[in-house]
C-alpha cells in the first residue's frame, strides 16, 4: 500500500495520511462509495489531550449515541419533541456548539469521525452548561443510512466538507448523488439542506449534484446562496477571509 501525504484542510490542524484508492477504474462513484467502502475521511487515531480524554469518559454517557441497532428515536434520545438539526462532520465543533447555545429551543445532533474533535466538543457543551446537543461519533454516511429515520430532520448542515482537491481523490468526496438523495429522504418536507464550501471546484460539483436530486429545490434559482446569518462565522472562516479566501454557500429545500 502506498501512502500520500496531503494536506486535506487546515481548519482542524490535520494531515492525514490517504491509503490507496480502493475503487476499481470504470466503477460509478456513488456504487463505489456505498458498496467498497470508500470514504470521506481517513481514520487516523489523532492526538487527544488529557482533558479531552476525560470527556470521553466522562462526558460521552451524556452526549454520545452510540450504535445500537435500529432508529434513533429523537424523542428519547433528547427527552421531549422539538425541531431537531443535523450537522455532518463538525471538527472541532464550534458552529454546533454556537447554535445550540443560541437556540436551547430546538435538538442538535453532531456527527464527527474525529475523536478528538468529539472530545473537544464535549468539553465546551459540558462548560457552557449545554443540554440540547448529541453527539455520534461514527461515519455519517452509516449513521444516516442505519439510524437516522426518514422524514425527522428540520436541517441537515454539511460545513466545510473535506474538499479532496485532488481530481484522483474526487470520488472521496461526500456530496456524491446517493448521499444527497439519503439527506433529502432524512429531511422532513419543508427541511433545509445547507452547504457550503471554501473550495471553488468543489462548490460547482455541490450546486450540480445537488441541483440535480428531483427531491429537492434549490432555494436561490439553481445558484449560490448569500452567507446565511444562520451559519457561525468560526476561526477557519474568520482567517480564510482574511486571507481573501471565497466561500460558497448553498441551501437547498425539500418540498
Ligand atoms: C474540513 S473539516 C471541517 C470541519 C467543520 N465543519 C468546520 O467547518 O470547521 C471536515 C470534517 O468532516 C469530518 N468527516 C469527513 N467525512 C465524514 C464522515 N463521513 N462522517 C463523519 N465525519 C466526517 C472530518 O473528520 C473533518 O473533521
Amino acid at each position: 500500500m502506498i501512502a500520500v501525504p496531503i494536506l486535506l484542510t487546515d481548519c482542524i490542524g490535520l494531515s492525514p495520511v490517504i491509503p490507496d484508492d480502493p475503487a476499481a477504474p470504470g466503477v460509478p462513484e456513488t456504487a463505489a462509495l456505498h458498496r467498497r467502502g470508500i470514504k470521506s475521511f481517513v481514520a487516523r487515531a489523532g492526538r487527544m489531550t488529557s482533558a479531552q480524554e476525560r470527556a470521553w469518559q466522562e462526558l460521552w454517557p451524556r452526549y454520545g449515541v452510540e450504535d445500537q441497532g435500529g432508529l434513533l428515536d429523537l424523542r428519547t434520545l433528547f427527552g421531549r419533541e422539538a425541531p431537531c438539526t443535523l450537522e455532518i462532520g463538525f471538527g472541532n465543533g464550534e458552529s454546533l456548539l454556537a447554535l445550540a447555545a443560541a437556540r436551547p429551543e430546538q435538538d442538535f445532533l453532531g456527527i464527527e469521525v474525529h475523536r478528538p474533535g468529539v472530545g473537544h466538543l464535549m468539553l465546551r457543551a459540558e462548560a457552557l452548561g449545554i443540554t440540547n446537543l448529541r453527539i455520534a461519533c461514527r461515519d455519517a454516511v452509516e449513521v444516516l443510512d442505519q439510524q437516522v429515520g426518514d422524514a425527522v430532520l428540520d436541517a441537515v448542515l454539511l460545513y466545510f466538507p473535506d474538499p479532496w482537491p485532488k481530481k484522483r481523490h474526487h470520488k472521496r468526496r461526500i456530496v456524491q448523488p446517493a448521499f444527497v438523495d439519503l439527506v433529502a429522504r432524512k429531511l422532513k418536507p419543508g427541511g433545509r439542506f445547507r452547504l457550503s464550501t471554501d473550495w471553488q471546484n468543489y462548490a460547482e460539483q455541490m450546486l450540480e449534484v445537488a441541483g440535480a436530486c428531483r427531491a429537492l429545490e434549490n432555494e436561490f434559482n439553481g445558484g449560490y446562496a448569500p452567507r446565511p446569518d444562520s451559519r457561525p462565522l468560526t476561526r477557519f472562516e474568520n482567517r480564510g477571509q482574511r486571507l481573501g479566501h471565497g466561500v460558497w454557500d448553498l441551501s437547498f429545500r425539500k418540498p
